[in-house]
């Protein structure tokens, strides 16, 4: 019985780096939990002259393809991020009959589809625990805890980047521009933190977890998502003084049969539990009808956090790769998408607008909001200092998606009427 498992790591940044010092400094509670020694045996990384600190005897490569190439390697871990080269190797690992970890959320988001497909033809393994809030086992937790249950709602807050950010502007009052600049200066923001801003990094992952939860294969542009690029100072604390902090909240939820999906920016009850999910930290909080609402919590990145997502999915398999049974898919509930109908989601929401600040507007945005049916749960005004405008800051009573989109289509006409925002509520 082979009881070493020879891995081959494609990428050595952050998380690449925290797994070689998992393996090296977790090496005997890896052999006593699993059984098994884990033995690194090939790297490839794309400078080969950077200077790196891996054990003796570790075969260091430019070309990730090695990997998938060594008949002696068992599970190969793409860490390199991208979509190209990291679908070749996995293409490739896999048609080789190998295990494959994967931290990819945007591959697995854009090409997971045909990637499982063939896993499943090759009766090779693709896991990807660390692919959706970094260090929260969350993938797994719904595959093994909730297959009972019925699943009701997926929501969280799964990126740490925005969640920083919204934290500082909540907290210490600064503009995005601000706290973008300390999270690029900490380390938590990309040097280039579109994807996360834009809320694309959350939509990622939401795509992962509908597909856990509901068995749905989304597409990134079946549903809408929206980052915290345009919020301003001045709702972040209109809506602290209403009792609500904002954060960028993804959710996933069965509406009378259908399953909505959304990333936005959302007012969240200051006594609500995702309220208390500061800086970089993520949150998932799954309901289930037997259940009710349960929330994982923990770190959304960082090397060691993640890497343990990564060699979670090694320990998981080791007793099927040594007994030659793996190619198990990691979920395997799978349901047609079917959208919900967007008259049966209902929400409360923020609305943010401008107006002149003269007699006649607020007559005017009150007989809009009539011609819809909404109604008002709370009304703030605050004149603009010497601009003759007025703020207006308002909570609705529940409102579809078709009135809200009725709503900003009269507001557009209405000339004078500016829409700044419109965010979701929750409630607790
Ligand atoms: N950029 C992500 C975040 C981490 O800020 O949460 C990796 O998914």
């Amino acid at each position: 019985m082979n009881t070493t498992l020879n891995i081959g790591l494609a990428g050595l940044g952050t998380v690449g780096g925290g797994l070689v010092r998992l393996l090296s400094e977790n090496a005997e509670e890896i052999r006593a939990r699993s059984g098994c020694d884990f033995n690194l045996k090939a790297v490839a990384v794309r400078n080969p002259n950077r200077k790196r600190d891996l054990p003796e005897g570790v075969r260091l490569t430019t070309d990730p393809m090695t990997l998938a190439d060594d008949p002696d390697i068992d599970v190969v871990i793409e860490l390199m991020g991208g979509i190209d080269t990291a679908k070749e190797l996995i293409t490739r690992s896999l048609a080789k009959g190998k295990q494959v970890v994967t931290a990819n959320k945007a591959l697995l988001a854009e090409e997971g589809e045909s990637l499982f497909r063939l896993a499943d033809e090759k009766g090779a393994t693709l896991l990807y625990e660390a692919s959706v809030a970094g260090g929260i086992p969350i993938l797994r937790t719904i595959v093994n805890s909730f297959a009972a249950d019925n699943i009701l709602e997926v929501k969280g807050i799964v990126n740490g980047t925005t969640n920083y950010i919204l934290t500082q502007m909540n907290q210490k009052h600064w503009t995005y521009e601000e706290a973008l600049k300390k999270a690029q200066e900490l380390g938590f923001a990309e040097a280039d933190p579109t994807n996360d801003v834009t809320g694309k990094d959350a939509a990622y992952k939401m795509i992962i977890l509908s597909y856990f939860a509901f068995g749905t294969q989304l597409k990134i542009d079946d549903f809408k998502t929206e980052g915290i690029d345009t919020l301003n100072a001045y709702d972040v604390s209109q809506a602290e003084s209403l009792g609500y902090v904002i954060k960028l909240v993804g959710s996933a939820k069965v509406i009378n049969g259908g399953v909505f999906v959304d990333v936005a920016p959302t007012l969240v009850p200051e006594d609500h539990p995702l309220a208390t999910i500061n800086n970089e930290f993520n949150a998932v909080m799954v309901t289930g009808k037997a259940v009710g609402d349960t929330l994982f919590y923990g770190p959304g990145a960082g090397g060691l956090p993640t890497a343990n997502s990564v060699l979670s999915d090694i320990t998981s398999e080791v007793k099927n790769l040594i007994m030659g049974t793996s190619g198990h898919a990691f979920n395997t509930y799978q349901n047609e998408y079917v959208p919900a109908d967007p008259d049966n989601v209902r929400y409360p929401y923020y609305l943010s607008l401008t107006m002149p600040d003269v007699s006649g507007q607020m007559l005017k945005f009150t007989r809009i909001m009539a011609d819809i049916k909404a109604s008002f749960s709370q009304i703030v005004q605050a004149p603009i200092k010497d601009e003759g405008i007025a703020h207006v800051a308002v909570i609705t009573h529940e409102l579809s998606q078709s009135q809200l989109a009725e709503l900003k289509k009269q507001l557009q006409q209405a000339d004078s009427i500016k829409l700044n925002a419109a965010y979701k509520v929750l409630e607790n």
